[in-house]
Parts: C-alpha cells; structure tokens; sequence
C-alpha cells in the first residue's frame, strides 16, 4: 500500500506524463509564434468568407433593378387607347367608363333636363323611354332623336362609350 500512495520519482515519470515536443525555450517561442499566426490567419480566412457573400451586383442597385423587385405581384392591363404598339399581341380593351363619358358630353342634357332631356336619376323620365327597351334606347342615343343629337353631338364618341354612358345613366334611374 504505502509503496503504491508514494510520489513518483522525478525525472522516469514525468518524462513518462508530459511527452511533450517543446523542450527548450527556443521550441517554446516557436511555438508560440506558430500559433499566434496561425491564429490570424484563421481570422483572416473567416473575415474573407463573411464577406465574400456580399460582393453586391452593382447592377442591382440601379433603379430598374429595384423597381422590378418590389413591383407588385401583379398588373393590371386596362390596355391602351389607339392603335397596339407594334409587337403589342395581346390587347385587352379598356371598358370604356361610362361615368366619365357621361360628365363629358351627356350631362350637358341629361344634367339637368335642357329640351326636355330625360333627367339623370329621374325614374320616371327614364322608364318612359325604356318602354321600347333598353336595345332601342340604345339605338336612340346612338343615331339621335328629336332635340337629343346623333352620340349626344359628340362623334368622336364610339359606340360602346355611348352604351356605357347610357349604362351610367339607366343604373342612376333604376
Ligand atoms: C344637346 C343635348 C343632349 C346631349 C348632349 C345628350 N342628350 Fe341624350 N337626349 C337629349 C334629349 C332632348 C332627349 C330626349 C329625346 C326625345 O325623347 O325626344 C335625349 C334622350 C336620350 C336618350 C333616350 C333615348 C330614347 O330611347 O328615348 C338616351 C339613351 C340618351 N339621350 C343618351 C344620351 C347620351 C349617352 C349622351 C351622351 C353621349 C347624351 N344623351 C347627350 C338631349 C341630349
């Protein structure tokens, strides 16, 4: 028992423990200045990976570029007034809006009932000349009738404004 508790005895043991390859000084400072280097360069190689992802295209920053990646999901077309631009395949044709055909040419009239105009929102007014159907009716502003002028006087009008203007002012007077 005793024997074995005994501490080793210097110089076999500690060989034997610490087989260390850094025996003299010199060793040691090489040692030390291997690691410190190698140290930096660690740093040095994971300072560049960092940064290697953010090689930003400069493309990318130009407006365009931005623009088309925050641009919405998608578009709506309402298509152009007036001849398709060339190369143009698809057009979708805009409904005219009937509203603003109606402020710019009927409501001059139909405002306010001039020459008996049948009145905007006026109910009976309108179910009068409805009684030959809303095609008839169609017909009349289209080609005129009495006081009231061929497209409300305004031929630069197409026929589906017209309707859509009629559509305006039959929906005000349901
Ligand atoms: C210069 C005035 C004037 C303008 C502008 C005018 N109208 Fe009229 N409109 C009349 C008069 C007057 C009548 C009634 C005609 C009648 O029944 O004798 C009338 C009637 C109508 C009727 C009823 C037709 C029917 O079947 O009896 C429609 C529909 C109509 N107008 C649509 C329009 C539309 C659409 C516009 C605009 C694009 C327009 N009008 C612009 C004067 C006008």
């Amino acid at each position: 028992m005793r024997a074995f508790l005994r501490p080793p005895t210097g110089a076999r043991m500690s060989a034997k423990r610490h087989e260390s390859l850094i025996k003299t000084p010199k060793q040691l400072v090489t040692a030390l200045v291997l690691f410190f280097v190698g140290t930096i360069i660690v740093i040095v190689l994971l300072a560049q990976l960092a940064t290697s992802g953010r090689n930003y295209d400069e493309d990318a920053k130009s407006p365009e570029a931005v623009a088309k990646r925050i641009k919405p999901v998608a578009e709506v077309n309402l298509g152009a007034a007036g001849p398709a631009a060339p190369g143009s395949t698809v057009q979708v044709a805009a409904k005219p809006d009937g509203r603003t055909v109606y402020e710019s040419t009927c409501m001059a009239c139909h405002g306010t009932g001039v020459a008996n105009a049948p009145k905007f929102g006026d109910k009976k007014a309108w179910a009068m000349h409805l009684m030959h159907g809303t095609e008839h009716v169609y017909e009349n502003a289209l080609k005129g009738k009495g006081a009231m002028p061929p497209k409300g006087g305004n031929l630069t009008l197409s026929d589906a404004e017209v309707k859509a203007a009629v559509d305006y002012m039959l929906g005000a007077a349901k």
